[in-house]
């Protein structure tokens, strides 16, 4: 195993979830009708910075999460599993005690404390916008679109994090994904400095 590296940049997200926000903000998302969704709340940090966005627009934030930072495996390119990322920015804290403290005050937050191959939305549920950053196993990110992508409005976006970021099979599973969806997709739209790649729909 790798030396584990705990991320730099973001104190409080993984992702720097003001980039996601920015982009709502600059396709005026907020002009659609629904909620946002994301897969992989970790501590909660990014799920406040959605929930404060969304409370503007009188919009709900549902995280999708199963707290349990011993359930991914998945090696980066240096050998490190994540679990043992999630563990080492733990401390031994409890992760749900973490997000539950992150989160509090936030009345537009639901939260879901569970698998996310057993989550699905009814349909009447819509969403502008939604971010995976759950389990790192292809067949995880492949379900995690099929959680979000039937309930996203037409010109909503779905982002995924970690794309060409050292997980050669989790970027195959999502090109796969848009090579499949293409006639579902209006735009890609890459934010390589980030890691991110979001789809806009058609
Ligand atoms: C990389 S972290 C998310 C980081 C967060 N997006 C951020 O930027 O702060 C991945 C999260 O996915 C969660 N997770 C892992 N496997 C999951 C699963 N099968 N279902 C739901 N959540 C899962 C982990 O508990 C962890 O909190």
């Amino acid at each position: 195993m790798g030396k584990i590296v705990v991320p730099k940049a973001p104190t409080d997200d993984f992702v720097g979830y003001e980039i996601l926000v920015g982009f709502m903000k600059e396709r005026a998302l907020h002009s659609l009708e629904g909620d946002i969704v994301e897969i992989g709340a970790f501590m909660g940090g990014g799920t406040i910075k959605l929930a404060r966005f969304a409370r503007k627009h009188g919009r709900r934030v549902y995280a999708v999460d199963n707290f349990d930072p011993s359930s991914d495996r998945t090696e980066d390119a240096s050998g490190v599993r994540m679990c043992d990322i999630y563990r080492a920015l733990l401390g031994g804290r409890s992760l749900e005690e973490v997000y539950r403290e992150t989160t509090r005050g936030f009345d537009n937050i639901i939260t879901i404390n569970q698998d996310s191959q057993k989550v699905r939305f009814p349909e009447e549920q819509r969403f502008i916008f939604g971010f995976i950053d759950g389990n790192h196993q292809p067949e995880y990110v492949v379900n995690d679109f099929y959680v979000i992508w039937p309930n996203l409005v037409s010109g909503g976006a779905l982002g995924f994090h970690d794309y060409n970021h050292g997980l050669p099979q989790l970027t195959e599973a999502i090109d796969g994904l848009i090579a499949e969806h293409k006639d579902e997709i209006g735009e890609v739209s890459e934010i390589g400095d980030r890691h991110i790649i979001l789809l806009i729909k058609r």
